[in-house]
């Protein structure tokens, strides 16, 4: 599936709608979804939320709105929230929780996408007058910037009870959630069940051009429409993209294990090769490779990547990522594999 000889291995996000999505948006049934209206949309909000084993579910442009929606639903404009200090909702998404939801973000460190309850504890400030009161915390699953770790079942359990205990509500970034599903062998509703939302992409693995999902109760799923609204993302005909959502959930899911297992053979090959690079080993979709300064600086390594027809984002400090998706298969990995080595076994840069 290569293009032009090029792979890219940049994010799940550069996949194209397979032949079946394709047929689904050209024939797809539409109406405005802005009076409620439209049958396609409906359909995928429903099957949706089954399959989350929530109440409700919303069909919205993008996981970043996803989230920002789900934060101004759950929280009042003043109050804090507890998240990773890597977190895509941190770092990633345009300031929204400060600039549009008016939340002040409370950081913690999160090893591999963990938050403990001790974390929460430690981060949560209390009802004083005084305190931007905690009122929610985000999750992420699979976690992006800790290398697509998977966060366990018992650990969301237990995070979420600590909260529901104090009052604080828990949202799931759940952008890769299906990834997390099938890497734990668990239905997604599982790891979901006592999160109050969540949102999951349908644009990363799940190779849909546009949209993302968030679900919850009703009551919630209520709220974060007039939020949708405030933010402009009232559709009319979502339909069309809606189809290739529909197509996503009854056959994209599934195939996410041969992401994963194309990651780790890329990670494998490059361990083996005893490069002088440390491999973080795959838990998902991705694998992070750090060069060494003494190798060669991480943005010359990217651009000899490029080069050799591997295209990979800019790194951030010395650690780069590497993504398998839909546009990817096994003989694109084993050759990547041999290019990111030619790369580092090449003369040394001037
Ligand atoms: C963990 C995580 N959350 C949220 C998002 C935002 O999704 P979108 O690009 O659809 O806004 C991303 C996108 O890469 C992500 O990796």
């Amino acid at each position: 599936m290569r293009n032009n000889g090029m792979i890219d291995l940049r994010s799940d996000t550069v996949t194209k709608p397979s032949p079946e999505m394709r047929r689904a948006i050209y024939q797809a049934e539409v109406g405005d979804d802005y009076y409620d209206d439209d049958p396609t949309v409906h359909a995928l909000e429903e099957k949706a939320a089954e399959r989350l084993g929530k109440e409700a579910a919303l069909l919205v442009l993008s996981g970043t709105m996803g989230n920002l929606i789900s934060l101004m639903a759950l929280t009042r404009p003043g109050q804090s929230i507890v998240l990773a200090e890597g977190s895509h909702i941190h770092l990633n998404e345009g300031g929204g929780l400060a600039r549009i939801a008016g939340l002040t973000p409370r950081t913690v460190s999160a090893p591999r996408g963990l938050i403990t309850p001790e974390a929460v504890g430690a981060a949560m400030l209390s009802t004083s007058p005084l305190n931007p009161l905690t009122s929610l915390v985000c999750v992420e699953n699979t976690n992006n910037a800790a290398g697509g770790c998977v966060v366990s079942v018992e650990a969301i359990d237990s995070l979420c009870i600590f909260a529901h205990e104090r009052g604080i509500k828990v949202h799931m970034d759940g952008a890769r959630l299906f990834n997390a599903a099938v890497a734990l062998g668990v239905p997604a509703a599982r790891i979901v069940e006592k999160v109050n939302s969540v949102t999951f992409c349908l644009t990363k693995g799940l190779a849909c051009p546009v949209g993302a999902i968030v679900a919850g109760d009703a009551d919630f799923i209520a709220e974060a429409r007039l939020c949708r609204q405030t933010v402009g993302g009232g559709m009319r005909q979502a339909g069309i993209f809606a189809a290739a959502g529909l197509v996503a959930l009854d056959s994209m899911v599934e195939r996410l294990v041969e992401d994963h297992e194309n990651a780790r053979l890329l990670g494998n090959i490059l361990s083996e090769a005893e490069l002088p690079i440390t491999v973080e080993q795959a838990e998902t979709n991705m694998v992070y490779l750090e060069v060494p300064e003494s190798v060669m600086p991480a943005r010359v390594f990217v651009q000899r990547l490029g080069e050799a027809g591997v295209i990979v984002n800019p790194p951030k400090g010395r650690r780069m990522r590497m993504v398998t998706h839909y546009g990817i298969d096994r003989d694109d990995v084993i050759e990547a594999a041999a290019r990111i080595v030619r790369c580092l076994n090449g003369p040394a840069p001037i």
